[in-house]
């Protein structure tokens, strides 16, 4: 039986991607390298059509966190000033990166369950900025909750501050509005929405803040990541099996159609984990409006504690998640990324009858 996991990545990959990572052993400083770090740059670009005049994909081998860690390590200036906006694990991990690096900022936090309140973001721009930046989580993987960017990229316009976004969950599924949110830069990975495996990531950004940048950070320096890429080179060993896996996955994603057919299709299975786990008395912590539809966090089943629930799951063939802090006494998440389909979903919703009964 082929485990499948529902956990909010590394996903489940299909059998185009696993097979790429079988290609030829590849030298870093040869020309095939170069044109598969080409690829991949451009592919990340053409997932939200940047123009690639304005816009550039930066690779560096690191989980997610690294990409983050670079953008706000190398993006926000020497006298510049960021505002976090917290309601989840995530918001409060740039938190940790800001106070490693000594980057002067202010925190908005909010209950993890909450929506970001705008009101009281600009209520802070206005009264501790200015601000450089802002930084928020699109979506905040702690509870399912997809963070909007609209709004509070007007708000941050309107006061000369851009935005920083951490999409490591989001990217390639939920729609970025990169010009309109007044968007510098944002941070994702391979292997979530992309349907790569671990080990690459990557961060978007503006060519103009890149070329701005005062990087704190040495590995992740963000300016010569993308002053080496540029010119087909790269400082440092790249994880190449994972670019030829990223770049499969690109590939597969755009043959499929792209951001909105894999939004569509999360979208389904999402609704239909959804309807019928509520058929069988399991309810979502957020509404289905206010959730991406990546990932979704239920309550725990009365009486039914987590480990039980994850092993029972385990052993049919499925691999849920656990909720994050003192949410893992309470709720569970299941993600509906990867390789996934409407039958495997029947499969899992099945599993539960034995468990709920
Ligand atoms: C929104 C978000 N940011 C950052 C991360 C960290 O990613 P990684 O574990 O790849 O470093 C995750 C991981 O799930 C995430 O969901």
């Amino acid at each position: 039986m082929k485990t499948l996991l529902l956990n909010p990545g590394p996903v489940t990959l299909t059998e185009r991607v696993r097979q790429s990572l079988l290609q030829p052993d590849l030298c870093h400083r040869e020309s095939e390298f170069y044109d598969l770090q080409d690829e991949a740059r451009a592919r990340l670009l053409g997932v939200y059509r940047l123009d690639p005049q304005e816009w550039s994909a930066v690779l560096m081998t690191a989980s997610g966190t690294g990409a983050v860690e670079s953008m706000i390590a190398s993006l926000v200036p020497r006298h510049g000033k960021l505002l976090i906006v917290q309601n989840g694990v995530y918001g409060e991990r740039m938190e940790s990166i800001a106070k490693q690096y000594g980057i002067a900022h202010e925190i908005v936090a909010h209950e993890w369950m909450q929506a970001p309140d705008l009101a009281r973001i600009e209520a802070c721009l206005d009264a501790n900025g200015p601000f450089s930046h802002v930084a928020i989580v699109h979506h905040e993987t702690t509870t399912g909750r997809l963070n909007d960017l609209s709004n509070l990229g007007a708000s941050c316009r309107a006061r000369g501050a851009q935005l920083l976004v951490d999409a490591v969950s989001s990217f390639g599924a939920e729609a970025i509005d990169f010009n309109g949110a007044n968007i510098a830069a944002v941070a994702a990975t391979a292997n979530k929405c992309l349907h790569g495996v671990p080990g690459a990531s990557f961060v978007v950004a503006r060519k103009q803040a890149i070329e701005g940048a005062a990087s704190r950070t040495y590995y992740l320096d963000l300016g010569r990541l993308a002053k080496l890429q540029a010119q087909r080179n790269t400082p440092f060993t790249p994880s190449v099996q994972a670019y030829y896996a990223l770049v499969e996955a690109l590939r597969e994603f755009e043959a499929e159609g792209g951001v909105q057919a894999r939004h569509a299709r999360y979208a389904a299975l999402a609704e239909q984990v959804r309807g019928g786990l509520a058929a069988r008395g399991i309810v979502s912590i957020l509404p289905p409006g206010e959730s991406s539809v990546v990932l979704r966090a239920y309550a725990l089943p009365p009486g039914v504690d987590y480990e039980a629930l994850h092993d029972a799951l385990k052993a049919r063939g499925f691999v849920v998640y656990a909720g994050q802090g003192d949410l893992s006494k309470h709720l569970f998440r299941i993600s509906t990324m990867g390789d996934i389909d409407a039958a495997d979903m029947e499969r899992l919703l099945n599993a539960f009858d034995a468990l709920v009964k």
